[in-house]
């Protein structure tokens, strides 16, 4: 039955013959088995290899007995053998090509001294003593009130945080939890593609609302809507920052109907030149559920962020995770508090902050004559309106082949019609990286010309 040959040690190679032969039938449970000696003999290999294959099958409970009374197929059920396959990235990456991707920070090549720093803090603690709580560590959730204070403007406490993986995440509780099948969303348009998908999953009806360089049309807002979700500290591809004139509108509009804002926060940190405007949970935290995040302040990779919230909602949300067990784990809150006690994360988004300013120039300065750059007093990315004529997927390939990656802006428009362009995004490469990109991208657009 057994064959020599083939790759690997010779008793593994045994071993794995057996395994197929149980799988396909071939051998039944009790099927008495040669003993090592016979089988060492009409195989020609040494006793020791037939006795080591045993062993390991023994171990693997696919063969029982003794020496003495024999050895038999043990009583397993056939398996189907599992399909392997190379496990691969959900994001190739492809190292000859320069990305100008929007949505990534910096991120150096080597761990700085704060970083550092939190985790050793980490490693020298031992882990909570059970499943803690669910809407995030209490004195993280603490902190992060304090954070969100000092930074955001926003009146809130620890019975107002909760503690999530990030906004697509936030954002995904929350409408499984606070909203029906059925009822209507508005969302941006164009607006953020995860956004869409996780209120499409949820089975909501998205309702398309127009974006102007400041950011979402409040008055086209219609009836029946039971939220809005809305990115007004720079507005999601285009870059507009919400005035407060249409802040305060917003929030009157979501009083008089009921509805609840999502307010997407994602790169507030940055801005440059301009002052700061209130975030809309400032402005009415009954009415604003506010999501934030440490993905473009550290890096996507951490899955962290948080949610703000009127306490009730809080509660809701913390029971539903309560029975789910979806919650962040604790090495990375108790980094993140940690982070913010040293003042690290001022100190990372104080220095980005600077880098970002210089790169947004820069960028600017090698595009600018190829179209009009709007977004660009905040965030990681600007945006490059393109003329009507032009095709922003063919200028994307284009890109591509010459070596650069970046987004057509066409890809985050649904209904509403509008320029076409090109998001930009300059955080990410180092700055020889951003250097050859923007010019490579610089030539594509000239040739177009
Ligand atoms: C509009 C917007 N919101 C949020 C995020 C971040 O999502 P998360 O916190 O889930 O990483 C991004 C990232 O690209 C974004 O573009």
């Amino acid at each position: 039955m057994l064959r020599r040959g083939g790759a690997g040690p010779l008793h593994l190679q045994l071993a794995e013959q057996f395994r197929a032969a149980v799988r396909d039938g071939r051998l039944r449970a009790g099927h008495r088995l040669p003993s090592t000696r016979d089988l060492a003999r009409e195989l020609g290999v040494s006793r020791s290899v037939a006795q080591a294959a045993y062993d390991q099958l023994h171990a693997e409970g696919w063969i029982a007995g003794r020496t003495g009374s024999g050895t038999y197929i043990a009583d397993v059920v056939p398996l189907q053998s599992v399909q392997r396959r190379r496990v691969k990235p959900a994001v190739e990456p492809d190292e000859r090509l320069l990305s100008l991707r929007p949505g990534i920070p910096f991120i150096g090549a080597e761990p700085d001294a704060g970083w550092r720093r939190a985790w050793r803090e980490v490693s020298a603690q031992v882990p909570a003593r059970g499943y803690e709580d669910p809407a995030g560590i209490p004195a993280l959730r603490a902190a992060l009130a304090q954070h969100v204070g000092r930074v955001r403007g926003i009146a809130c406490g620890p019975e107002n945080l909760l503690i999530t993986n990030g906004t697509t995440h936030g954002l995904r509780l929350l409408l499984a939890v606070t909203r029906r099948p059925g009822e209507r969303i508005a969302i941006e348009d164009p607006g953020y593609l995860s956004a869409v998908a996780a209120a499409r999953d949820r089975g909501l009806a998205v309702v398309d609302i127009p974006v102007d360089a400041d950011g979402l049309r409040v008055a086209e807002l219609g009836p029946d809507l039971s939220a809005v979700y809305v990115t007004p500290s720079h507005q999601y591809p285009l870059g507009g920052r919400l005035p407060v004139a249409r802040r305060n509108e917003l929030i009157r509009w979501a009083r008089s109907t009921g509805a609840t804002l999502i307010e997407d926060d994602y790169d507030s940190e940055f801005r440059y030149d301009v002052a700061p405007l209130p975030a809309l949970a400032q402005l009415d935290l009954d009415r604003v559920v506010h999501l934030g995040t440490l993905s473009k302040m550290l890096s996507p990779a951490l899955r962290l962020g948080w949610l703000v919230a009127a306490s009730p909602v809080v509660d809701r949300l913390a029971a539903h995770r309560a029975e789910s067990g979806d919650w962040p784990g604790w090495p990375m809150q108790a980094a993140l508090l940690a982070m913010l006690r040293d003042g690290y994360l001022d100190q990372v988004v104080r220095r980005a902050r600077r880098l970002y300013a210089e790169r947004r120039n820069y960028t600017c300065s090698v595009l600018s004559q190829y179209g009009q750059i709007i977004g660009q007093d905040a965030g990681l990315h600007i945006t490059l309106l393109l003329d009507e004529s032009v095709d922003d997927h063919t200028i994307a390939a284009r890109a591509r082949a010459a070596g650069v990656v970046v987004a057509p802006l066409s890809d985050y428009r649904r209904t509403t019609p509008g320029r076409p362009g090109l998001v930009i995004g300059y955080a990410t490469p180092s700055d020889a990286d951003l250097h050859r990109a923007l010019h490579l991208l610089a030539q594509v657009l000239k040739d177009r010309a």
